[in-house]
């Protein structure tokens, strides 16, 4: 089938659904404020400064981390495996003003290619629970480094006692802290997952899993187009609860802007939300993809306007695949 086809069926379904009935359920500021702080972490991995250099303190060139930076920080590990799938890459950090141990997975730096090669392949993940089924690429994204992170996060948490584990990135690396957290707590850790534009990372067995792991903040924005694949049609869900983020692309975020969006699987978010936004993806409290040096924009993949017509300018990308 075509991606066309399948994008075009998802966005037609997501425009029936009414996003406007759920009941308005504001987040408290401290939630806000973890919310921001561990945006501007997801942030912070798109900067090749804290890619290349264990040791050093967690900075953002881009001027898009002032939590962060404010924070004091020494990153434990910082790695770009250049050659792996999908080319995964971020840090181990310890911060101990907020008290927190962070791993921060990168989004790709060629959303493109990865939406453009997004096979909708899932594979047996019984390991982690049983019926679970596991998208083939984050799962071999994660694969290629799980005993490093898995290591690195156990001597942090040996060496700073007291200190919480957070997982944590934007997209693509949304999906790969999803299932390193999903793994890890099964192994007996405690860690919170924090967010940014997920896309869908396996079966409705796993979804319900990772709920009820907890605690999971699982952030998305408006109509942003990367939650929204791969499609539920395939057989994706998304585990709950969703933090969904109402205000507009550049506005700063109240408390008052997000919804939380109980139920997995629940159209009252952004699966909801007519339309399908790229720029939604890239303004997550923070211009959160703003170290990247090819940021996300409209003319490099597809979305679909309000009407849920795909336009034909994003089959460029897409199209070639069947
Ligand atoms: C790491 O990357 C930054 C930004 O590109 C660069 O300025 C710095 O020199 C690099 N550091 C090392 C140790 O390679
Ligand atoms: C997944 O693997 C497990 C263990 O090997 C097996 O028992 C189970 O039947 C497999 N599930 C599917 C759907 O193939």
């Amino acid at each position: 089938m075509l991606l066309f086809q399948v994008l075009a069926s998802t966005f037609a379904g997501a425009a029936l659904a009414a996003p406007w009935s759920l009941e308005k359920q504001a987040v408290s500021s401290e939630v806000l404020g973890r919310l921001t702080l561990f945006a501007e972490y997801s942030a912070a991995a798109y900067c090749t400064s804290n890619l290349n250099s264990s040791g050093t303190r967690v900075s953002c060139a881009a001027g898009n981390c002032p939590a962060v930076e404010s924070a004091s920080t020494t990153t434990l590990d910082e790695f770009d495996e250049v050659l792996s799938f999908g080319d995964v890459a971020g840090f181990t950090a310890v911060d101990s003003t907020n008290k927190v141990i962070v791993v921060s997975f990168r989004g790709s730096r060629t959303l493109s290619t990865w939406l453009a090669d997004l096979v909708f392949d899932q594979v047996n993940a019984s390991s982690i629970c049983v019926g679970c089924e596991v998208h083939s690429g984050f799962w071999g994204s994660w694969q290629t480094v799980a005993s490093d992170v898995t290591a690195q996060v156990e001597s942090a948490v040996a060496r700073y006692p007291g200190f919480s584990v957070v997982f944590t990135g934007h997209s693509f690396g949304a999906a790969v802290a999803t299932l390193g957290a999903a793994v890890l707590r099964h192994s007996g850790h405690k860690i919170e997952l924090y967010t940014y534009g997920c896309p869908r990372v396996g079966n409705k067995a796993l979804a319900t899993f990772i709920t009820a792991q907890s605690p999971n903040y699982r952030v998305t924005h408006t109509n942003d187009v990367v939650p929204k694949v791969p499609p539920r049609l395939f057989g994706f869900s998304h585990p709950s609860p969703e933090y969904w983020i109402r205000s507009g692309d550049s506005a700063a975020v109240s408390a008052s802007d997000i919804s939380v969006v109980e139920g997995i699987d629940s159209t009252a978010g952004n699966t909801g939300a007519a339309g399908a936004s790229a720029d939604a993806h890239a303004w997550y409290i923070v211009n959160i993809d703003k170290c990247s040096s090819t940021p996300t924009s409209v003319s490099r993949f597809c979305y679909a306007s309000s009407e849920t017509i795909i336009r034909l300018h994003c089959l460029a990308p897409l199209g070639v695949r069947t």
